[in-house]
Formats: structure tokens, C-alpha cells, sequence
């Protein structure tokens, strides 16, 4: 039987993460598929891993409303840093029709190596995968500290970061650049194919959703008519960044097709005039 026109088949790439967490919860909940991809031993621990972790997820009250019938979660632990496991997951699954990345360096130690290159070897291998197999929407949790669109930005925080000398310190570290360049290996496959929007969250925190968010495309400004960051602070929650990926990845169409090839930065506002619930 044919899926409904409105349920989605999501391949989460690095689905143990804590924003992928609550992604997940929220896809499945509102009835779509995901296929989630996190390190285990084997794919029915990689399961079992997703279910504990899926366990412990507790999700702020309102935000996605719950379908008559929750998705079907799969798991997988093929190395996500290899373009063959997309092809693989692509080729063999036509119903996957997003994919999301929520891969992200763990430790200070790693942030500093200059040889892990973690985000462009992910993203280099979901290109190449792609490019073998087909090429199927692409929505990338990334960060702050990028400005202007991507393939043509530069590495630079919002203007309320502060003491501005101190965070813009991260910006040096080889996991902050190398994710920087992440985004322009997406905006080079534009033209084969790649549709992508990277969301690029202010400070992640574990508090529950707020709704009370604000976004803006490509570029901040402290008077940015979208989102001026006099009135943002600049922090939001790991639940609000994962509803906000889930609601534009599900948005009709001709609605989609205005986010592609974007950044959009996220981030909460000092009153909840954005309030989003
Ligand atoms: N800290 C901030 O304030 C901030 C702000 C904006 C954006 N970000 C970015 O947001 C993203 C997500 O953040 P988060 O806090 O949700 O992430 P997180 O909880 O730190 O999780 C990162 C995930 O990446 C996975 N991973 C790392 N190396 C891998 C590898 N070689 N193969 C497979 N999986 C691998 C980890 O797998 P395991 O679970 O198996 O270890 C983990 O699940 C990251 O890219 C982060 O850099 C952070």
C-alpha cells in the first residue's frame, strides 16, 4: 500500500544524539517513519540503543500532535562517514524521503584534533552517496558561526555574542571550522541535485521547548527585520531545534522550496512575542 502523501520516511544520521532524540520521538509521534542511524554493536543493538534513549526523552507538553498511528522506527550502525551506507539505505529503501544529520564532535579533545574533520567527511559521504544512489533532501543541524549563505559565508557569530572575544575564540577550534566547511561541500552539489537547509541553533541547552524562538535566513543583524538580536538571547533548547527541523521538513512543497540552499539561524527571544505554540 502506498504511504500517505503526508507521512515521511526520515534517515537520521547520528540518531543517539541529544537533538536526535527528541527528533526522533517527534517524527514518530506525528506517524512518520524513521530509519536511524547510531553506533552499536550490530543494527538490533543499534535498536535497543534508540529505544532506551527514546525511553529517557521526556517531551515538553503541546508542540507535535500525536497521529492515530506513530511511525515505525529502524535502526542501523553502518559507518556513517561512508558514502556506500547511503547508497545502500537509498537504493534499498525508496520510501526514505529526508534525510537529517545531527552528527557533532563529543569531546574537547576531539574538537581540537585538526585530522577528525567530522562534519566534512559526513557530509562529503552523503553527497557521494547520494550522487551513486539519488539524491533526497537533506536538512543538517549545524551551528552558529557561520554568516551569509551557504558556499558563500564566512565564520563569524551573531553581534549579541558575548564577551565577543572569548566565544569568537570557538570559531578558531578545528571542529568550529571544519563545520564551517561543511556547508560549502552542500552548496557545491546544489547544481547535481542536493536540495539542503542548514540550521545553524544559537547555545544548545537541555531545558523543554519553549516555542518562544525566532529565525532568520543566511545573515543575523542586530536589527534584522526577522529576527533582530536585540530581542533574542542567545541560547534555545536542543526539543525546540529538533520541532523547528521536524516542521520544516514536513512544510507543504512550494512552502519547502522557499528554505532550500539556506542557513537559518535559531534562536530564543528575550519575551514570547515569537512564541511559536
Ligand atoms: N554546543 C552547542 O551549544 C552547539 C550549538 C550549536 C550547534 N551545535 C552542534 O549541534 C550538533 C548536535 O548537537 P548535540 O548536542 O545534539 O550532539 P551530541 O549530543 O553531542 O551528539 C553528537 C552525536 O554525533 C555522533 N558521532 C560523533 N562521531 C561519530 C562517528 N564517527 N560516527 C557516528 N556517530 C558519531 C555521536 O555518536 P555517539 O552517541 O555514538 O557518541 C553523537 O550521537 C553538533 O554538530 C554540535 O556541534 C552545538
Amino acid at each position: 500500500m502506498d504511504k500517505p502523501a503526508s507521512k515521511r520516511h526520515f534517515l537520521v544520521v547520528a540518531a543517539a544524539s541529544r537533538g536526535a532524540r527528541f527528533f526522533v520521538q517527534k517524527a514518530l509521534r506525528q506517524g512518520h517513519d524513521v530509519t536511524a542511524l547510531c553506533r552499536a554493536a550490530d543494527a538490533e543493538a543499534a535498536l535497543a540503543r534508540m529505544h532506551g534513549l527514546l525511553g529517557e526523552t521526556v517531551l515538553a507538553t503541546g508542540g507535535v500532535e500525536a497521529a492515530q498511528h506513530p511511525g515505525v522506527l529502524r535502526a542501523n550502525t553502518m559507518n556513517i562517514l561512508e558514502a556506500e551506507t547511503y547508497r545502500v539505505l537509498l537504493e534499498d529503501d525508496p520510501s526514505i524521503d529526508r534525510v537529517c544529520c545531527f552528527v557533532g564532535v563529543t569531546t574537547v579533545r576531539l574538537m581540537m584534533s585538526r585530522d577528525l574533520r567530522l562534519y566534512t567527511k559526513t557530509i562529503s559521504a552523503v553527497v557521494d552517496g547520494m550522487r551513486r544512489s539519488r539524491w533526497v533532501e537533506f536538512f543538517y543541524h549545524g551551528s552558529s558561526g557561520s554568516e551569509g549563505i551557504p558556499g558563500n559565508s564566512e565564520p563569524l557569530l551573531p553581534d549579541n555574542f558575548r564577551p565577543r572575544w572569548l566565544m569568537s575564540l570557538g570559531l578558531r577550534l578545528p571542529a568550529a571550522q571544519d563545520c564551517f566547511e561543511s556547508e560549502s561541500i552542500l552548496a557545491a552539489s546544489c547544481a547535481e541535485g542536493m536540495k539542503f537547509v542548514v540550521f545553524r541553533p544559537a547555545w544548545l541547552t537541555t531545558a523543554p521547548a519553549k516555542r518562544s524562538y525566532g529565525y532568520c535566513f543566511d545573515t543575523t543583524g542586530m536589527d534584522n527585520e526577522d529576527l533582530p538580536l536585540r530581542a533574542a538571547k542567545i541560547t534555545i533548547s536542543r526539543e525546540d531545534v529538533a520541532e523547528e527541523i521536524l516542521r520544516v521538513a514536513t512544510l507543504p512543497d512550494d512552502e519547502r522550496a522557499g528554505w532550500h540552499g539556506h542557513g537559518i539561524y535559531l534562536v530564543d527571544m528575550k519575551s514570547s512575542g515569537g512564541d511559536r505554540s
